[in-house]
């Protein structure tokens, strides 16, 4: 099944300029998840959920691709097929972990039996390219845990090390509709035995909790998630799948999260599932799938389907995540335009301010009237606009026009965290995305376009009169 796989990926080779230049996409079919996000011998590796045989899901493999500065990926062959009892309807999302040299992947493998669906989680172990399914797997079944907690909704176990023992978290339903992560330790990443529950739904928070994450931040530990089918609440979290975390506090038992701390990671319309690792120089870094599951948002005739953000560095200030493009991306920032105390009234571009591949920060020093607005992958026919409303403190993304040809939502409204000054707004284009780092990362917002790329003027609009700084770069591995 891998070897078919993989020859179906050489007889079906995207051209690379079909793709964004530096975020990671499938090599072929679809892609959602990332999994086993870490450093192993020398190179980042990440792999992912794929499907290589259409755009759409479908039984899940691990894709592979490798990295040395998070930015320039290189398909490795695929790591894992759906070949095994245990794993036949799926390997779905997991970790990676280094243990005595070795490169080992914990995930959870879906199968049936009496005619009901159950996953448990199963390692495989490798060497940084190549990986074997544990003969004895699953090594953690659901049967371990208490009753009542549900032995199809188990799925997605983030494992790291610590003091010399390995420790997973696990996302679980408890009973019906109530989302749980559910806490496992080990001596040797084989023998499980389960600790307890981290953190339990308190009902308003969806009904499953998928890839949870346990890390630590300056000190703080953190639990990450993906809660399913959630209640839009005002502007903090939208309909559907969202992606939050929780600031638990500083030298407490990890369990001590609440969930009146939880907050939105990603304010656009593009983000689940994110997972960290912890890079050998001490950041702690996350990608997270752009796409929603509810949206399906291409270019006309594009062969794959899915892709990740951009990697990013996590701080914690002021009780809250910020988040930043990788500093890797510095060294890729070529040809600047520079415009400063920039007056802006009307509708104007601005010489060198284009393109689809950019690095461009917006800084607004004075707006009046009550609006101000940045047009993205703009021509006659097309554009992504992004408006900022003062008297509001509100950012306003609207993808209505960038080509999308299904009934999905197009528009997302940011209540601004910082109301003191205008955002400072941080776009990093990548032909079909855009991610905005709102003043240095307090808010993000990642948002997928399909708009063709000879859109690509850039257009600014104020109704009254604003002054702004403006620093572009073009992003090239050249
Ligand atoms: C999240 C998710 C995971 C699961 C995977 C299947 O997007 O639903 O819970 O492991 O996708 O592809």
């Amino acid at each position: 099944m891998l070897e078919k796989a993989n020859e179906y990926i050489r007889q079906n080779y995207i051209d690379e300029k079909e793709k964004p230049l530096f975020h990671v996409t499938p090599e072929t079919g679809w892609m959602n998840d990332p999994n086993g996000f870490i450093y192993f011998k020398g190179l980042y590796h990440l792999f992912y959920q794929y499907y290589p045989y259409a755009r759409e899901w479908g039984p899940m493999h691990w894709g592979h691709q490798v990295t040395e500065d998070l930015l320039k990926w290189e398909a490795y062959p695929v790591a894992m097929a759906p070949d095994q009892d245990y794993d036949h309807i799926g390997c779905f999302s997991g970790s990676a972990v280094e243990a005595d040299g070795k490169h080992v992947l914990l995930y959870t493998g879906v199968s049936q039996k009496d005619g009901k669906e159950i996953q448990n989680q199963c390692i495989a172990i490798g060497d940084g390219k190549t990986y074997e399914k544990w003969q004895d797997n699953p090594v953690i079944k659901g049967d371990i845990m208490p009753e009542k907690f549900d032995r199809k909704d188990f799925r997605d176990p983030k494992i790291w090390k610590k003091n010399g023992r390995y420790y997973c978290v696990v996302g679980n339903r408890y009973e019906e509709n109530c989302g749980q992560i559910v806490l496992f330790s080990s001596a040797d990443y084989k023998n499980w035995r389960y600790e307890k529950v981290l953190l339990r739904n308190d009902g308003k928070n969806g009904d499953m909790l998928e890839c949870p994450d346990y890390l630590e931040v300056d000190g703080y530990p953190v639990i990450i998630c993906s809660p399913q089918n959630m209640h839009a609440q005002k502007y903090e979290f939208h309909n559907g799948h969202n992606s939050i975390y929780i600031i638990g506090d500083a030298e407490k038992e990890i369990s001590d999260f609440a969930w009146e701390k939880k907050r939105n990671l990603d304010y656009g319309l593009d983000f689940y599932a994110p997972q960290t690792t912890l890079l050998p120089d001490g950041r702690r870094v996350m990608i997270a799938w752009m796409k929603s599951w509810d949206a399906r948002v291409m270019t006309k005739g594009q062969k794959w389907q899915g892709m990740m953000t951009l990697p990013r560095e996590l701080k914690i200030k002021d009780g809250k995540i910020w988040q930043s493009p990788v500093r890797e991306l510095e060294k890729y920032k070529k040809n600047p335009t520079i415009y400063t105390e920039q007056k802006i009234s009307g509708q104007m571009s601005l010489d060198g301010i284009n393109g689809r591949v950019i690095d461009m920060t917006v800084e607004p020093t004075n707006v009046e009237g009550r609006e101000f607005k940045v047009d993205v992958a703009h021509n006659e026919e097309y554009t992504t606009t992004f408006t900022y409303y003062p008297e509001k403190h509100q950012i306003e993304i609207d993808r209505t026009y960038s080509g999308v040809n299904a009934d999905v939502v197009c528009v997302r409204k940011i209540e601004i965290a910082e109301k003191h000054h205008a955002p400072k707004l941080h776009f990093i284009m990548d032909r079909y995305s855009v991610e905005l780092f709102i003043n240095d990362g307090e808010q993000t917002a990642s948002v997928v376009i399909p708009t063709p790329l000879e859109a690509n003027e850039i257009i600014f609009t104020s109704d009254e009169a604003a002054t702004v700084n403006i620093e572009k770069y073009e992003i090239t591995f050249n």
